[in-house]
């Protein structure tokens, strides 16, 4: 084990040998946590055979954290394998109680850990590869053109992502923040069953600004502003970028568009004037050609106005919004009808940070 750097301090270094002699323990073999949510480690070799040798041609997307490859290992199972960027020892130490973490939590609506290759100078992290990929690439990307997502689909999505959030926030130990909540991170089975992906890696991310500096690509658009602005974060924040995954899913806008002259509109800009108007059913993704349940609209349109509201403290929580997207209300009142939605325009300096809606940014997802 490397020497800890001086400037870390007694707890960090307890921390790190404790979690060191942990992985140790872990590396073992196969290891069964809470009964059944297995992983196991994998070795650089087998996972440079299964992605073909990390080609180019495997790959099938790149987000902040590196790359993400398709494979398949010799036991015919199909993988998706994120390989981190390098690393130092602080972020090693983050890698490997994010690992531990992300293989304790289990829940249908999160992306189950498969293992973790960690080697002398690689961090590589295995999930289940979702056979439909991304929300991002069937509203935006790839499969948009096929329209596979119908207002059922679309509501299940909802429905699934804010379960998922919601054990994030309330039910698992300690909670989690995901703060990364946005169509790429919504991936999808063949069924189309939504799962979370990425709460654990969420956290590598230093607060604040220099999140926004590095990592602002598609991701601006649904940061709550007290979080754009100053970096505070909490569970709310989270509730305020479901809301906008929630106003994506019903409209299948981007939630921050290019207009000709360079001009950029959030999608709660566009928003406002049409639910101030009561016309809810021009919000509509055209592509669903007006096959949807209007109660469902109007309570799918209440909850994303509720969740995008600047002040966190008047946004539901994850329960509350669970309980309104199925149609019961348990809120103490909290649900009023909103019916008017909060426009909000991000500072100039963060607008041109957001490089996903320039013509010339890069993909989101390739291959
Ligand atoms: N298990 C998986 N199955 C299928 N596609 C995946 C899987 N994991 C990630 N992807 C896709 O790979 C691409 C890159 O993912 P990655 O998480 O690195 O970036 P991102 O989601 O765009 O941004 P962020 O770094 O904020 O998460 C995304 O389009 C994502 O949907
Ligand atoms: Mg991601």
């Amino acid at each position: 084990m490397e020497e800890p750097q001086p400037q870390m301090n007694f707890g960090t270094i307890c921390k790190l040998q404790t979690l060191w002699d942990y992985l140790s323990v872990a590396s073992a073999q196969e290891k069964s946590m809470k009964g059944t949510n297995t992983w196991r480690i994998f070795t650089y070799k087998e996972l440079h055979a299964a992605t073909n040798g990390f080609s180019e041609d495997y790959k099938l997307g790149e987000g902040g954290y590196g790359s993400v490859y398709w494979g398949k290992t010799t036991d015919g199972l199909q993988i998706a394998v994120k390989k981190l960027k390098a690393m130092n020892l602080k972020a090693e130490m983050e890698f490997a109680v994010e690992v531990e973490v992300l293989g304790r939590v289990k829940h249908k609506n999160l992306l189950r850990l498969r293992g973790y290759c960690a080697g002398t100078d690689q961090r590589l992290i295995v999930y289940d590869f979702m056979p439909n990929l991304s929300l991002q690439s069937h509203l935006h990307g790839r499969f948009s053109g096929d329209v596979q997502l119908d207002w059922k689909r679309r509501m299940n999505i909802a429905i699934g992502s804010a379960e998922g959030i919601l054990y994030l926030h309330h039910e698992v130990t300690p909670h989690i923040i995901h703060r990364d909540i946005k169509a790429s991170n919504v991936l999808l089975d063949s069924n189309f069953k939504p799962l979370v992906a990425d709460f654990g890696f969420a956290k590598l991310i230093p607060e604040g600004v220099s999140h926004m500096t590095t990592h602002v690509k598609g991701t601006l658009g649904y940061l709550a502003p007290e979080y754009a602005m100053w970096g505070k974060v909490s569970e709310s924040c989270d509730v305020y970028s479901f809301g906008i995954l929630l106003l994506e899913l019903i409209t299948g806008r981007k939630p921050i568009e290019k207009l000709p002259g360079r001009v950029k509109r959030t999608i709660t800009e566009w928003a406002e004037p049409l639910i101030s108007q009561g016309r809810f059913r021009d919000l509509v993704d055209p592509k669903i050609r007006g096959n949807f349940d209007e109660n469902q609209l109007k309570q799918a349109i209440n909850v994303a106005a509720l969740c995008v509201q600047s002040e966190p403290a008047k946004r539901p929580n994850m329960k509350e919004v669970v309980s309104m997207l199925k149609g019961y209300d348990n809120t103490n009142g909290k649900a009023l009808q909103m019916m008017r939605i909060e426009s909000v325009k991000y500072k100039e300096e963060l607008m041109a940070l957001d490089q996903a809606t320039d013509d010339e940014g890069v993909p989101e997802e390739s291959g």
